[in-house]
């Protein structure tokens, strides 16, 4: 059964091939050497492969019932760039595992909890965790295209170039998982419910991935690094600040990902980000 898909635009969403260098990565603490914000990151990162696998295999599951072939489509390309967002984070948490940083642990504490939304959730639920997270991903892209003291802290590992790739095609793709939801399972308080849980699991799944990158390397944070950690997170203009509100639009009956629009940030990534397209090799 398939309702009619919304009036998202039916742009290509295709994966860029890039080309990283991951052996860029060399010091632990790469982000503005603070150790707060780096395992941030390694977190962020380390969450990508699993995730982005489960995004995949929720959206998967429905694919055959969707009729609407700009929605397939989109299906596709959501499909090829998740795909590749996965591969290229699993070479930068490799990179970070070869400077001592415990990347499999946190790996394996993501695992466990997309293992136990497997097991706990029906698949219409699981897409609905999709869509969810989606969004945060999307809200996440837009912050982070939009405010360059985000990354500019990052001269020396290819994170910076990463997340400004990853945040665009993120961006692109924010509508598909969730006009597939609407399509198959079009369930608004499932919906509304299951992303109040994500929302409020989201940071918390992180903060303990944090902990454990700590713990195991033996480092404290010091007072520099929690407050400047607390300025990027809290601060004007920080993504908890910022983004609560975008989070609380999307807790709106009959709110659709294109309400927000975010596609001047796509029109022009090659020329706020020269640097970034310039590693596109096809
Ligand atoms: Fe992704
Ligand atoms: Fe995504």
């Amino acid at each position: 059964m398939t309702a009619p898909a919304t009036n998202a635009p039916a742009a290509s969403i295709k994966p860029r091939q890039m080309d990283f260098d991951m052996t860029l990565l060399k010091e632990k603490y790469f982000f503005r050497g603070n150790a707060i914000l780096s395992t941030l990151m390694y977190a962020l990162s380390a969450s990508f492969p699993d995730g982005e696998r489960f995004f995949i295999d929720s959206v998967r599951y429905y694919r055959d019932q969707i009729d609407d072939p700009v929605l397939k489509e989109d299906i596709r390309g959501f499909i090829g760039q998740e795909a590749h967002h996965s591969r290229i984070h699993q070479d930068f948490n490799d990179q970070a595992a070869g400077l001592g940083m415990a990347m499999e642990p946190i790996r394996k504490h993501f695992l466990r909890r997309l293992n136990f939304g497997r097991k706990r959730f029906n698949h219409g639920q699981q897409l609905a965790v999709t869509a969810a997270l989606e969004h945060v991903t999307a809200t996440l892209a837009q912050w982070t295209l939009e405010n360059p003291q985000v990354t500019e802290g990052d001269s020396t590992s290819p994170l910076r170039e990463m997340l400004l790739w990853h945040a665009m095609e993120e961006i692109e793709h924010k509508a598909v998982a969730f006009d597939v939801y609407r399509a198959c399972v079009n369930d608004e308080q499932q919906r509304i419910r299951i992303a109040k849980i994500v929302f409020r699991t989201f940071w918390i799944q992180m903060a303990i991935a944090q902990v454990m990158l700590l713990w195991h390397d033996r480092r404290l944070p010091r007072w520099r690094e929690i407050r400047e950690a607390w300025d990027f997170m809290w601060g004007e203009n920080g993504f908890r600040s910022w983004s609560a509100p975008e989070f609380r639009k999307y807790l709106r009956r009959g709110f659709h990902p294109n309400d927000i629009d975010q596609s001047r940030l796509l029109e022009r990534w090659q020329s706020d980000f020269p640097e970034v397209a310039a590693l596109q090799v096809a």
